[in-house]
């Protein structure tokens, strides 16, 4: 509703240079509440165990290749080169399709807010003793040794991220409702990293019971 107004503020013709701006900040703000509001009532409706997954069969290239787009569109503002490989076979598995679409994403749009121009991100889906794991690399800023067991916490972020919000903005919520979206679906998430080098995520989910098809769950 807020936003909806002050999008049709900003519209108005003729409108003053710097009231344009403020309007603009206004804008930038509402978008970053509603974020940080999804993001708090994801969490707590998982910490009541009222976020129910959605699942149903899925081909996991389809949401690799949608998040791909969406954060090669990111990565060209940003000045990065994006990377999205598939596997050739089809990996169906059964997951809460936005869900997962909303982890590729997450990790999508870190990577290339936490690399530099010039850098670049990978994107791959693959499968491995029966599981799917899914890889997102960047050649960016890294994360200190010591940081990295605190990645995956609420509203935890790392200096360098704190210390320039205007930069890069963030809630420090993305990463711990990753960690969920990971462990509902019976998976796990995993970093790392090398300082000014660049850091990696592994998800890993269940794989497709036979290969090729979803079996019934047992
Ligand atoms: N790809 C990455 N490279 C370097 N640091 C990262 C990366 N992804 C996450 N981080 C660090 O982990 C913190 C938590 O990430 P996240 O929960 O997504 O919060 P944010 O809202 O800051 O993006 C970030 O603030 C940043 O310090
Ligand atoms: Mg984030």
């Amino acid at each position: 509703m807020l936003r909806s107004g002050v999008e049709r503020a900003i519209t108005t013709p003729g409108l003053p240079r710097d009231t344009l701006e403020v309007l603009e900040e206004v804008l930038q703000e509402v978008n970053r509440m509603t974020e940080l509001v999804d993001a708090l009532l994801t969490l707590a409706r998982a910490d009541e165990g009222r976020a129910e997954l959605h699942k149903e069969p899925v081909d996991l290239r389809e949401i690799v290749a949608e998040a791909g787009e969406t954060g090669e569109l990111l990565a060209e503002q940003a000045g990065v080169t994006m990377d999205v490989g598939t596997s050739g076979a089809a990996v169906v598995v059964s997951v809460d399709r936005s869900r997962i679409r909303q982890l590729i994403l997450n990790l999508v749009e870190n990577a290339v807010k936490y690399t530099p121009r010039g850098g670049s991100v990978q994107v791959r889906l693959g499968q491995e003793d029966g599981r799917v794991t899914l890889t997102v690399a960047d050649s960016g800023i890294g994360i200190a040794p010591g940081d990295l067991p605190h990645v995956f916490d609420r509203f935890w972020r790392a200096d360098t991220a704190r210390t320039r919000t205007g930069e890069r903005p963030g809630t420090g919520l993305g990463l711990a409702i990753c960690k969920w979206i990971a462990e509902a679906h019976g998976g796990t998430i995993a970093v790392t990293s090398r300082p000014g080098r660049g850091t990696t995520f592994v998800v890993s989910l269940p794989g497709p019971t036979d290969g090729r098809t979803v079996g019934p769950s047992d």
